[in-house]
């Protein structure tokens, strides 16, 4: 792709295909279980969670991100993307990005191509990122994927981090369209904090601090401190959230799905009740497939969407919240993404 030229008018991101992949193999309650200092009791009652899946050996982010791009981009029509964004905290390698491989791979060599870094919030600053690109003319059609193998990055015998992630990808197409028609992506609220940068953290293996043989197993892993961290998804999603129904003139009642970062069950019930949500309009995909990091919105919007759940015209809220720390929110009509209407959308409800 070349060549900047100014933003045309009038010009909106539309989500237009959604696809998702998960590994093959699922981690119970129970095996955790078996292995690690807890009991399903303990995990379902602090987390809602189930079960999450884990990668293969050997299967990277980019094998899950390829097959996830793959399904959103064929639920789209087939038109090719211009431009590929991956969102993950776990990419392929430290350098280069993963985007550019994934990009390839789906036969799409000479895309622009690069990753999105905000850890959990990934996919919603993916968002933003591919609507600016839209709206200024820079891509006609992009494919935003978010995609995690967190068990590359936990320590297995961590208890409280393993029991909380799983692996996957969840992608979305966005091409050009016009404000206001179901699927534009509008009314972004955006923001970070990296005073608590230590919060969620992999302390070594940075510029920071390279990795040596003296540095501490701990360090090479995945750290979170849980409470803080529970504490500041719940204030900040809530805020976020607020902030982005305001912008869009939406009343909490009217929002039909409350699609959050799926971290935490609690998490997601304090923040619908915080907003004025009623928890039944939670999107609740973590039961299944845990905390899939970046992969999670995207996931749990295919999977609402797949279950039929998610119906043309309905007010969604997509809230996120992660590491850095970061947060954002974003809301969008949901668009036709039967068979056939790909490429161009139309609502089928009546707005409200
Ligand atoms: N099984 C059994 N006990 C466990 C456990 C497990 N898997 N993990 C931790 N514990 C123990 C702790 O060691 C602690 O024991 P102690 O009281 O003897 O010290 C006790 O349970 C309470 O630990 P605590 O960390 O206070 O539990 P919690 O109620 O805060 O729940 C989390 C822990 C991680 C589930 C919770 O803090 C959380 O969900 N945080 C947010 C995580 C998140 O969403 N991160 C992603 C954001 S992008």
């Amino acid at each position: 792709m070349s060549g900047i030229p100014p933003g045309p008018a009038g010009r909106a991101a539309v989500l237009c295909g959604v696809g998702g992949r998960l590994p093959e193999r699922i981690v119970s309650n129970a095996e955790l279980s078996a292995r690690l200092e807890t009991t399903d009791e303990w995990i379902t009652t602090r987390t809602g969670i189930r079960n999450r899946r884990a990668a293969a050996p050997g299967e990277a982010t980019s094998d899950l991100a390829v097959e996830a791009g793959r399904q959103a981009l064929r639920a789209a029509g087939g038109e090719p993307a211009d431009t590929v964004l991956v969102a993950t905290a776990t990419p392929d390698r430290r350098c280069p990005a993963t985007a550019p491989l994934v990009a390839a791979r789906l036969g799409l060599t000479g895309a622009a191509a690069f990753d999105v870094s905000a850890v959990c919030t990934g996919f919603v600053y993916g968002l933003a990122t591919a609507a600016g690109l839209i709206a200024t003319g820079v891509s006609e059609r992009v494919l935003l994927i978010g995609a995690d193998v967190y068990s590359s990055i936990v320590d297995p015998a961590d208890r409280t981090n393993a029991i909380i992630f799983g692996d996957g990808a969840g992608a979305v197409v966005l091409r050009a369209g016009t404000p206001g028609e179901p699927g534009a992506i509008g009314h972004f609220d955006l923001g970070s904090d990296g005073d608590a940068e230590d919060a969620i953290i992999i302390a070594a293996g940075g510029s920071r601090s390279p990795v040596t043989e003296h540095t501490p197993r701990a360090e090479r892993h995945f750290a979170m401190r849980g409470k803080e961290v529970y504490r500041h998804a719940v204030l900040r999603m809530t805020a976020s959230s607020r902030a982005t129904l305001a912008a869009a003139g939406w009343r909490p009642e009217d929002v039909d799905h409350l699609v959050a970062h799926q971290a935490n069950l609690r998490i997601l019930h304090s923040v619908a009740d915080a907003t004025g949500i009623s928890r039944d309009r939670c999107v609740r995909h973590l039961v299944d497939v845990g905390n899939t990091g970046a992969a999670s919105i995207p996931l749990a919007l295919g999977h609402a969407h797949d279950t039929g759940a998610l119906v043309p015209g309905d007010r969604v809220l997509l809230t996120g919240f992660g590491g850095g720390l970061t947060w954002g929110s974003c809301a969008l009509r949901w668009p036709d993404l039967s068979p056939g209407t790909g490429r161009r959308s139309t609502g089928g409800k009546d707005p409200r």
